[in-house]
């Protein structure tokens, strides 16, 4: 998978040479490029942002450097690019939508900065045939300074499910939001701390036993932290956030 980043903030994506990231590109999973949207600008300045038409508070992005920069990272390889705009406005980040992403070849991460970028560049986006499609993200119902923090998150949620990256693929499986449900509560050694035991059923040995636990915490917990994810709709809904790859 190809994962590219535009942003004004090049130094903020960083830890992309870390960690899980990183280690996927040593592993040749992906191949990670970072761009500064500044290199596409043409006034001494480097201006990327102007005052909103209609009036309002803060800057928006102006129209032309993406234009440019989309022109020429767009070009660049032959697979068409998933674009992905991080976006208090966009579709929120769930897992069945990192995992519809972690199918994609190429991945554009264009981080947005101030009150967003010009409506027109992802309206273009969406025309172009080198731009498999445009999809706005967003990591919850709060606003962040800039895209940049999202397209990490999106990149870890989605990077760990690349075929060939987690050593196991039963524990992906069972973790929060595969099943639609919280995961259950994990313990390890010692099985006695500062007076609280593991529970017992945990010690048994025996296997169903620890599955029908498991699956009853889950339950449990998601119907007391999150009963919106109970709803089936709301679940089945979400395997339809982008079409099949
Ligand atoms: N940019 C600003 N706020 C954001 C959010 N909540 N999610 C994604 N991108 C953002």
């Amino acid at each position: 998978m190809r994962l590219d980043y535009l942003t004004i903030f090049p130094d903020y994506l960083a830890p992309l040479g870390l960690s899980l990231p990183g280690k996927a590109a040593a592993r040749g999973l992906v191949e990670v490029h970072v761009h500064d949207l500044r290199g596409w600008t043409r006034d001494r300045h480097r201006t990327v942002d102007d005052t909103p038409y209609g009036g309002g508070a803060g800057m928006v992005m102006r129209p032309e450097p993406w234009g440019e920069a989309l022109d020429e990272l767009l070009g660049q390889d032959p697979h068409p690019a998933t674009v992905v705009v991080p976006s208090p406005a966009g579709r929120p980040l769930t897992q069945a939508l990192a995992r519809a992403l972690s199918t994609r070849p190429r991945l554009l991460f264009a981080c947005g900065r101030y009150e967003g970028i010009d409506q027109r560049v992802l309206d273009h986006a969406r025309e172009r045939e080198d731009a498999e499609e445009v999809v706005e993200v967003s990591l919850g119902d709060y606003v962040l300074n800039g895209g940049e923090v999202a397209a990490l998150a999106v990149t870890e949620a989605v990077v760990r499910l690349l075929p060939g990256f987690m050593g196991n693929a039963a524990s992906l499986e069972e973790e929060s939001h595969e099943q639609g449900l919280l995961e259950y509560p994990v313990y390890t050694k010692p099985s006695s701390w500062r007076g609280h035991d593991v529970p017992p059923v945990l010690l048994s040995g025996n296997h169903a036993a620890i599955a029908a636990w498991r699956h009853e915490q889950s339950l449990a917990r998601t119907a007391e932290r999150r009963p919106d994810l109970l709803h089936a709709s709301h679940v089945a809904g979400e395997w339809e956030v982008l079409p099949a790859a």
